[in-house]
């Protein structure tokens, strides 16, 4: 199966930090965000990515190209773990490129892959953000494919207070965390919400997804809205992910992924603690 990586977005929510740089590209702790998307999708079993970029992208490309100077540099230096760690981003899988012309919306991102994808069944992450638990997201959705040969979304529950952030989905549970989706709504007001079951980034869609697309006006935001596409599927899946999404998009969230992933690691986890103690201690 192939990866599709939108990645064209211009990251309004996060300037300016944004303004020059792709949101893809923040740094969570010590990886640019996409690092870990591609990881996930390895993890899954993929490694023919493709991801939709823009203007202002390059870096991107940049950071999983082979970069000679720097491998060089490390070599003559010995910093023999440095240049591991450099080489093995370039190794991490087959990567090519597509450029979103216009940013006009995740549906006509994933659109542009209409080529490189064929026919096939394939795998959408969206490249601001990222997921942790047992079995990576990606794969529990492939799972769901393959047994229901249907598309298949990854959800989780969101307070009822949130939902109008999010494509939201009703439901029937067919089998403990998975639902045939009846409809789905992008950002529905709280009210008129069906349910607080939210889609996550993480999809595996039939080739038909295409077509669907291209029959899809523009609809909220004035954007050609995957959610809208996904209602016009025969049928449709949705898994609620065992473990945690993290929406990088905004910076509250984007910190406070960092600080998490900080304290995942021995090296950095004390140092942190004493130092966030010592930042409450102040703040009282
Ligand atoms: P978002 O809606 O979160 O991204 O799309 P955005 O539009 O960049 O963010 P804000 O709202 O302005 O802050 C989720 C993913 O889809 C990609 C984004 O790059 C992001 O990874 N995307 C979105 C595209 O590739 N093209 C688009 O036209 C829109």
């Amino acid at each position: 199966m192939k990866a599709v990586i939108p990645a064209a977005g211009f990251g309004t929510r996060f300037l300016p930090a944004t303004k020059a740089q792709p949101k893809e590209m923040l740094p969570v702790y010590d990886k640019p965000t996409i690092q870990y998307v591609i990881e996930e999708a390895v993890a899954s079993g993929i490694d023919d990515i493709l991801i939709v970029t823009g203007r202002n992208k390059r870096s991107i490309e940049d950071h999983f190209d082979k970069s000679f100077e720097l491998e060089q540099t490390l070599q003559s230096a010995g910093k023999d773990d440095r240049l591991r760690q450099v080489r093995a981003i370039t190794d991490l899988a087959d990567i090519c490129y597509v450029r979103q012309k216009e940013q006009k919306g995740l549906g006509d991102a994933i659109y542009c892959a209409k080529k490189h994808i064929g026919g096939e069944a394939f795998a959408v992450l969206l490249g601001d953000s990222i997921t942790k638990g047992p079995t990576p997201c990606t794969k529990q959705l492939i799972d769901v494919y393959e047994k229901y040969g249907a598309s298949a979304i990854s959800l989780e529950e969101v307070p009822r207070d949130k939902v109008e952030r999010y494509g939201i989905i009703k439901g029937t549970e067919v089998e403990k965390d998975v639902y045939k989706i009846d409809k789905l709504v992008e950002k529905p007001l709280a009210h008129q919400a069906p349910s607080n079951l939210a889609i996550m980034g993480r999809y595996v869609l039939t080739g038909d997804i295409f077509d669907k697309i291209d029959e899809t006006e523009p609809g909220v935001g004035g954007e050609i809205q995957l959610t809208d596409a996904l209602s016009k599927l025969d049928a449709i899946y949705g898994n609620t992910f065992e473990g945690k999404t993290y929406d990088i998009g905004n910076r509250f969230e984007w910190l406070k992924t960092s600080i998490e992933f900080a304290l995942d690691d021995d090296e950095s986890k004390d140092a942190l603690i004493d130092y966030m103690k010592s930042m409450i201690n102040k703040c009282e």
